[in-house]
């Protein structure tokens, strides 16, 4: 299964992904430049995310925590959430989510995936 992942700069990744891992450990395990501070606690909003409208209703609701968090994130809309907090299923092959600008990292580039 896969995730397809678009960075704020418009490059798109697709991005293999395991069952029962976290989309944000997905996306940084690729080497893609994701902030994720607080290392997937739920406790930071730097994995905000915004979920394409089309996979939105397949997602488990978000937990009152990570609305709290979302509350502290900017340009937050009903697509945003938490992608520490979104656990890969076969259901969830495909998805396709938007990464926020202030949840990108400062990473060297060699450091990037090469995908798509
Ligand atoms: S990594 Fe901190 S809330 Fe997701």
């Amino acid at each position: 299964m896969y995730v397809k992942l678009r960075m704020p700069d418009g490059t798109t990744h697709r991005l293999e992904a395991l069952e029962g891992w976290r989309v944000m450990e997905v996306i940084r395990d690729w080497g893609l430049p994701i902030k994720a501070e607080c290392g997937g606690a739920c406790a930071c909003a730097t994995c905000h995310v915004w979920v394409d409208e089309n996979w939105v209703a397949k997602l488990a609701p978000p937990s009152d925590e990570e609305l709290e968090m979302l509350d502290g994130a900017f340009q937050v809309d009903e697509r945003s959430r938490l992608c520490c907090q979104i656990i890969m299923s076969p259901e969830l092959d495909g998805l396709t989510v938007e990464l926020a600008p202030e949840s990108l990292a400062d990473a060297p580039v060699e450091q990037l995936a090469v995908g798509g």
